[in-house]
This record gives C-alpha cells, sequence and structure tokens, in this order.
C-alpha cells in the first residue's frame, strides 16, 4: 500500500499526498483530479474542504512545529 504523507504547511493548507479517498460528512465521495489535494485549514477558503488561497489574503497564521514539552512536565 503506498503511503499517504500529510504536510501541515507554513501558514496555509495540508497537503495531502497519496491515494486517499475524500468523504463529506455524509460518506459521500468528493471527487479531486491527481493524487495530491490541499484541505483549508484557515476556514476562508470558498471551495472548502479545499484551499484557494484565501489564507494568504485573510494573513492566516497557523502554528506548524510540533510542541515540545517544558522541561520536567510529563505526559
Ligand atoms: S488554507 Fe488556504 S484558503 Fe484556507
Amino acid at each position: 500500500m503506498a503511503e499517504v504523507q500529510i504536510t501541515v504547511t507554513r501558514n496555509g493548507p495540508y497537503h495531502v499526498k497519496g491515494p486517499v479517498k475524500l468523504v463529506d460528512h455524509r460518506g459521500n465521495e468528493i471527487p479531486y483530479e491527481g493524487d495530491e489535494v490541499w484541505l483549508c485549514r484557515c476556514g476562508g477558503s470558498q471551495t472548502k474542504p479545499f484551499c484557494d488561497g484565501t489564507h494568504r489574503k485573510i494573513g492566516f497564521q497557523g502554528a506548524i512545529a510540533v510542541p515540545v514539552k517544558a522541561a520536567g512536565e510529563s505526559s
């Protein structure tokens, strides 16, 4: 099975690369072309669930780094 990679882009969408099936809340397939898709993370897209570039217009700031636990903090 091919590996799927999801990249949290810098201040932008989730870039999903690999053979995935995208479905809505009812399980209906949402078609897209190719083997990669950019999913809106800012909430501003007019073409949700896809990114339409609005994140740039609204100045979306998203965290991308893996949180680092404070020294001495347990999980
Ligand atoms: S992340 Fe691009 S429009 Fe929302």
